[in-house]
């Protein structure tokens, strides 16, 4: 079976102990680390920003996933690449010149992700798709943790790999929001995605993310 990578969400950890609640992720069997970045206007909520990923940056020397929910993203893509950020995903719906973005990260030395909204159909990012590091399929509507998965995501994981396909090329597939140990992760891994976001999943001591995709 592919390799199934995990991608624990820091969203739900302690934020007043990030870099400690880091260190053991990394312990764990995390594959790397997602930043959650809110800025409450693009998405309801307000995380925090490069600053703060450059300090947890000496926690760990796992990659940094980090999903930019904010807008306007492009005069902050610097800042996160400098900042240490590994995988740098952009929303399509927050960007008006989305292959610019997509090329901007790629010369900052960081790897390129498209996350698509529930609403919003993979066929947006169609001939974007072979240039993608990754194409994240939200499956809650972005702002918060602890959502529930939304079911019409998996034919939508689903499509997208068969477009990856049919293009010849395969970009890994993420899965973001109320991700569990139960068929939301058994059905996405079925469909197609190779990485798992996991927040309260996690933090709410469900640790068996993991197994329930390898079942
Ligand atoms: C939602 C975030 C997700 C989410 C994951 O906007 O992008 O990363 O917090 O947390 P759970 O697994 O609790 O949905
Ligand atoms: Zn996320």
């Amino acid at each position: 079976m592919k390799k199934i990578q995990i991608s624990p969400a820091i969203l739900s950890a302690d934020f007043s102990q990030l870099g400690n609640e880091i260190k053991r992720l990394e312990e764990g069997w995390a594959d790397m680390i997602h930043v959650d970045v809110m800025d409450g206007h693009f998405v309801p909520n307000l995380t925090i920003g490069p600053p703060v990923i450059k300090r947890l940056r000496n926690f760990t020397k796992l990659p940094f996933d980090v999903h930019l929910m904010i807008t306007p993203v492009n005069p902050l893509l610097e800042d996160f690449a400098k900042s240490g950020s590994d995988q740098i995903i952009v929303h399509a719906e927050a960007c008006n010149h989305l292959h610019r973005t997509v090329y901007q990260v790629k010369d900052l030395g960081c790897q390129i992700g498209v996350a698509l909204n529930p609403a919003t159909p993979g066929s947006v990012i169609e001939d974007l798709i072979p240039f993608l590091d990754i194409v994240m399929v939200m499956t809650v509507n972005p702002g918060f943790g602890g959502q529930s998965f939304i079911p019409a995501s998996i034919e939508k994981i689903r499509r997208l790999r068969t477009l990856a396909n049919k293009l010849e090329c395969s970009p890994r597939i993420e899965v973001d929001g109320g991700v569990k140990a139960d068929e939301s992760a058994q059905q996405s891994v079925k469909a197609g995605a190779t990485i798992l976001v996991a927040g309260s999943a996690i933090y709410n001591q469900q640790e068996t993310v993991s197994e329930a995709m390898t079942r």
